[in-house]
This record gives C-alpha cells, sequence and structure tokens, in this order.
C-alpha cells in the first residue's frame, strides 16, 4: 500500500505562518548605482501571530512585506509564507468605483460573480461601520473610512496572512486611535497571521503580539520584542510605556 508522505512539522505551521532566513535584497540602478535595501534578515511569525515592525524611513519595510507578498524576490536567503494579501501603503482605491466595488476587487479577480461578490462584502460594512456607503465613492470617503475598505478588500482576498503596510500613517491622532483600537477587535474575531508595518512605536505596542525593531538602511532586525500584554491594551499602562521605551532605544531614539 501507498502512504501518503508524512509532512514535517514546519511545513503544517507554515500552512498559515511565515519564515524569513538570511533575506538580503539589493536595488541595481541602470548606471550601475545599488541601494541595499535589506541584509541577512531573519525571522518567523507563527500561524496566528500579529507581528508589527517598526523601522525608520527607508529601511526596506515595504520591501519585506513585497518579498512575504511573492511581489519581489530576494538576492539571497529563503522567504516562506502562506498566501499573503497585502494592504498597500497608500489606499489605492480606484475613484470610478463605489465602495462595495472597491472592496470587492480581490473577489472579483479571483473569478467570482459581481453579484455573488456583493453578496459577500455587504454584511462587512454594516461591521465596520460602513452600513449606508456602499454605493459611495473613495472622494467621499473619509480618511478612516478608505482605510477600513481598503482593509475589507485585504480580508476579503482571502488568505491566511495579512501584510498591512502603515495602514494608519495618514490618519489624524485621534482617528488613528479609533482605528488602532477596531483592527485590534477586528483581529481578535478575525484571526489571521498579520505582519504590521508602522513607524509608530506606540501603535506597534498596541497591537502586536511582538515588536520587530530595524535599523536604518540596510535594514536589519536588532529587536525582537515579545508583547506578552492581554487585550484591550491602554496607552497609559506601565507596560506599554515600558515596552514602548525599550523600542524606541532600539531605534536610537533617546527618551
Ligand atoms: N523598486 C525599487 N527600485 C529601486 N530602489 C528601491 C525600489 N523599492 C525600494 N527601493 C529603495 O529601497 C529602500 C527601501 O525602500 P522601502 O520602500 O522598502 O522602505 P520603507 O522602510 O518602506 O520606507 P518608508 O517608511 O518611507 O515607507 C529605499 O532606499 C528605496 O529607495
Ligand atoms: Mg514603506
Amino acid at each position: 500500500m501507498i502512504q501518503a508522505p508524512t509532512r514535517e512539522p514546519s511545513e503544517q505551521t507554515m500552512e498559515a505562518g511565515i519564515a524569513l532566513a538570511g533575506v538580503s535584497r539589493t536595488f541595481r540602478g541602470r548606471g550601475g548605482s545599488a541601494v541595499e535595501a535589506l541584509r541577512d534578515v531573519s525571522f518567523e511569525v507563527a500561524a496566528g501571530q500579529i507581528v508589527s515592525i517598526v523601522g525608520p524611513s527607508g529601511c526596506g519595510k515595504t520591501t519585506l512585506l513585497e518579498l512575504i507578498c511573492g511581489l519581489q524576490r530576494p538576492d539571497a536567503g529563503n522567504v516562506r509564507s502562506a498566501p499573503a494579501a497585502l494592504m498597500p501603503q497608500r489606499d489605492l482605491l480606484l475613484p470610478w468605483l463605489s465602495a462595495l466595488d472597491n472592496a470587492t476587487l480581490a473577489l472579483r479577480v479571483r473569478g467570482v460573480a459581481r453579484n455573488d461578490a456583493r453578496q459577500q462584502a455587504r454584511p462587512w460594512f454594516a461591521r465596520f461601520g460602513l452600513e449606508g456607503f456602499e454605493l459611495t465613492r473613495p472622494a467621499q470617503l473619509s480618511g478612516g473610512m478608505r482605510q477600513r475598505v481598503s482593509f475589507l478588500r485585504s480580508l476579503l482576498a482571502g488568505k491566511p496572512v495579512l501584510a498591512l503596510d502603515e495602514p494608519f500613517a495618514a490618519l489624524d491622532a485621534i482617528t488613528r486611535a479609533e482605528m488602532q483600537a477596531w483592527l485590534a477587535q477586528t483581529l481578535a474575531s478575525e484571526p489571521r497571521t498579520v505582519v504590521l508595518v508602522t513607524h509608530d512605536v506606540e501603535e506597534a505596542v498596541m497591537i502586536g503580539d511582538r515588536v520587530l525593531v530595524m535599523s536604518a538602511r540596510p535594514g536589519q532586525i536588532v529587536a525582537d520584542l515579545e508583547v506578552p500584554l492581554a487585550r484591550p491594551r491602554h496607552r497609559t499602562d506601565p507596560a506599554v510605556v515600558e515596552l514602548r521605551g525599550q523600542a524606541l532605544r532600539a531605534l536610537g531614539v533617546r527618551s
């Protein structure tokens, strides 16, 4: 009798996890110029874990997410990830489509018929505080609403991994705080493996199970901090403040 091959445990965890080993990425220009974006980056993200990544501008954070999503390939090292959906740094909503049709874009690309896709997306509009705005064009939505539509589009892509690239960077402080709480709640009810890139250290601690800190370019991981705190979290909790300080020190910011 032929037996099905047994799978390595690492392969099973990879069903929804991420593993990078010795990853480097250099961009080469036409005149022979080169920008070394990432150097020897290694880390793993377990299935269902939320990992925040903080680092200075230009240190290779977007490059890292694109590698995880398979949109780029490393020059050295190895990237393994379960299928991942990217929420890009700019929301990239199509201005001529309604919020509903923007949200269903990933489903449509996968071949789901328009009406079926709309049926699937509609209940989420109520859950995301967007009820009544289904037919509104992006230009008539607030910044926070646009980000929720953009997030919904990534979520409806149905991938086990979500790669979120500075999702709230463009929002004012109050909306950002609301959106952070909203994201934490949403991920509690819709668990995914998440890599959240942010330049906001407090956001990283408030949302992540873990915070990876990157150096300036070439980006390397300089700290890997566990955030063993229950949710909901509070900015003023001394443990949050302490972890924020640790991450800032790893970034080289003096308090
Ligand atoms: N397609 C590309 N071609 C050439 N250079 C690139 C390309 N993409 C990124 N780079 C360079 O690689 C470096 C890292 O870029 P990346 O966008 O990953 O940084 P980042 O950490 O996301 O920055 P930010 O916080 O400003 O979004 C930068 O110096 C950037 O100029
Ligand atoms: Mg970026």
